[in-house]
């Protein structure tokens, strides 16, 4: 019997279920191609399951992710929700689903494709050949450390307050999948502190440089965060894999992601402990200033799926297919409006996935 996996979908908000249709016809038609099948259930997240539920992560959708063996997630978000309580906004919704899924290790490759270097802001003999891996810590650091929150002090003043922690275990496994990550890749990785002001950075540049020890073919090195913002738009190619916290990684990642042209391209992988299920998504938010237009670039998504295959499903030859296909409709000269540069013609984002599913065969 063919294998069947279970997925569960969160198509969010925005451009989040324009995109993950075309991703559900792209899983469809690999999963004929190489003899597997899938149980798709659809779950609320974000804004449109605080319209529909109140809340932004309703129990029901955390259910559904428990039980299945991996879920893809499109983007949540949107102008609408933006003036709600903190508890009540999609923000809170995707925290919840990070922590409660334990997903601490977040992968967020940036690669340059030839096809697309004069999409780049950037020259092209400086992003020509970049090709980084942002392995972000995801449940811990100042998204997540107590105390938090906006509190009245003696003098009646509003403070507020979040706090950087970091225990010596949540830096361990951020630390063996950072190296792990770099062993397959180029053997570089670059750790990204702000030792030189905060006592947390220290410890985690203690730990990581303790923990070279154990990947004596990996080449360490530290920056600090604001060095590392400045060499990312100067000189990109000195990175292979960068491991950091929550929220130097948020920053660096969109960074790294515009080195490509376009966040439009890019997917990512947020990991818990091997066994458990991972959520696959795309870098890009939900982009609600073009929602419901056919403008949307469905290629994050898609290429989201393909590590879904890969990480999750163990499915490389299907993820492999996918990626290949993605790079056949770039050769053909399909661009949705965020990649086009002179000389192409702009296609919509149901246009797109037909190319895909033709270039899949
Ligand atoms: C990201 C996003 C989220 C984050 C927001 C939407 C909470 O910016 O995934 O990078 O800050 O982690
Ligand atoms: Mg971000």
């Amino acid at each position: 019997m063919a294998q069947n996996y279970r997925i569960t979908l969160l198509p969010g908000d925005g451009i989040g279920p324009e995109i993950m249709a075309i991703a559900v016809q792209v899983l469809k038609r690999i999963g004929e191609k190489f003899d597997f099948t899938f149980t798709f259930t659809e779950a609320l997240i974000g804004g449109s399951a605080i319209d529909a539920t109140g809340d932004p992560f309703p129990a029901e959708t955390l259910e559904a992710c428990k039980t299945s063996d991996s879920i893809l997630l499109a983007a949540i978000g949107g102008y609408k929700w933006d003036s709600l309580p903190r508890h009540q906004r999609p923000e809170t919704g995707l925290l919840a689903l990070r922590s409660s899924l334990n997903l601490f290790a977040n992968l967020r490759p940036a690669t340059i494709l030839p096809q697309l270097i004069d999409a780049s802001t950037l020259k092209r003999e400086v992003v020509e050949g970049v090709d980084i891996m942002v392995v972000r810590e995801l449940t811990g650091g100042l998204y997540f450390g107590e105390p938090r929150g906006i509190f009245t002090t003696e003098s009646g003043e509003k403070r507020g307050v979040n706090t950087m922690t970091y225990t010596e275990s949540e830096i361990n496994r951020i630390g063996k999948v950072a190296f792990e990550t770099a062993m397959k890749r180029r053997k570089k990785l670059c750790s990204v502190d702000k030792s030189n002001v905060l006592e947390v950075s220290q410890l985690w540049r203690d730990k990581i440089t303790e923990m070279s020890a154990d990947y004596p073919e990996v080449e360490l090195s530290h920056l600090y965060v604001d060095n590392a913002a400045m060499q990312l738009v100067r000189s990109p190619r000195q990175f292979d894999t960068i491991v950091t916290s929550n929220l130097f990684g948020d920053i660096l990642s969109d960074a790294a992601a515009m080195l490509t042209g376009s966040i439009g391209m890019l997917p990512s992988a947020s990991l818990s402990h091997p066994g458990q299920p991972g959520v696959y998504e795309p870098v890009h938010g939900s982009a609600p200033d073009i929602a419901g237009q056919d403008k949307a670039n469905p290629l994050a998504q898609i290429l989201s799926a393909a590590m879904m295959l890969r990480y999750d499903l163990n499915q490389a030859a299907a993820a492999d297919a996918i990626e290949a296909a993605v790079i056949a409709v770039l050769d053909q000269g399909y661009r949705t409006g965020d990649i086009v540069s002179a000389g192409f013609e702009v296609v919509g984002c149901k246009a797109m996935g037909d190319a895909l599913l033709k270039a899949l065969g």
